[in-house]
């Protein structure tokens, strides 16, 4: 997918879900500014979690701001059957589309139709699903999310047994597949995440409730490139 040769992981992904969408388009220049390119943009339909979250026009709104300052929109659908929602999401300017293994399908012929309208490819699992079936199903996507929260909301605390599943998608998959993370990742636990093979770490309310949010960014990135660069000399 195009938007892995933006980045050079390990990254750290905005999740605006948790931002204040009183101040959306602030908090996105203020981000940019500070370095974040992989802006994470999480898509519920009260059925698959229970709330219904943000869509399409919002994307539409963001997109000209988050691709002109270098970003890309990576679309978290947290929906049942979302293939139908992929066209809406590339019509309205998102870069990937990631799904749940849960709520797809038809995997294969879903992740085709993200490659014909030009959207990279994600597949997501929750905390329950074995990552043996995510390694059995990746096939053709471009990333792996592992949920380290029940998906539904921000603020929950990040289930420690992600750790090993994490390391177990880093070894299973190809270097090209990105491993990402989504859910509870702060600054006092990024490093021990990045460690265990995520090239990218979603992070809600530990940006977002921040009082600064853009500071909170850069301390995160900042600690994972100290991580990744003790990493590259052992
Ligand atoms: C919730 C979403 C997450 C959420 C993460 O299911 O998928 O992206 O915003 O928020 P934190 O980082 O606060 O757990
Ligand atoms: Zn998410």
């Amino acid at each position: 997918m195009f938007w892995q040769r933006l980045v050079q992981p390990p990254v750290i992904a905005p999740s605006l879900y948790a931002s204040d969408f009183t101040r959306l388009g602030e908090q996105i220049e203020t981000l940019l500014t500070a370095g974040a390119r992989v802006f994470h943009f999480d898509m519920g339909d009260g059925h698959f979690i229970e709330p219904v979250t943000i869509g399409p026009i919002v994307i539409e709104s963001i997109a000209p701001l988050v691709h002109a300052g270098g970003g890309v929109i990576d679309c978290h659908l947290m929906v049942e059957e979302p293939e139908r929602h992929i066209r809406q999401v590339a019509d309205a300017g998102g870069d990937s589309v990631t799904v749940h293994l849960e709520a797809c399908a038809d995997l294969p012929g879903t992740v085709a139709l993200a490659r014909e309208l030009g959207l990279g490819a994600g597949l997501a699992v929750n905390p329950g699903t074995p990552v043996e079936r995510a390694l059995e199903a990746a096939g053709a996507v471009d990333l792996v999310l592992c949920m380290s929260i029940h998906p539904g909301y921000s603020g929950q605390a990040f289930m420690p047994e992600a750790l090993d599943r994490l390391a177990a998608l880093r070894e299973g998959l190809p270097p090209e597949v990105l491993v990402e993370v989504d859910g509870g990742v702060k600054a006092t636990n990024a490093r021990e995440i990045g460690a265990a093979g995520a090239d990218v770490l979603v992070v809600g309310s530990g940006i977002f409730a921040a009082a600064q949010p853009a500071a909170a960014y850069e301390g995160l990135a900042a600690s994972l490139a100290v991580a990744s660069a003790a990493a590259a000399v052992r």
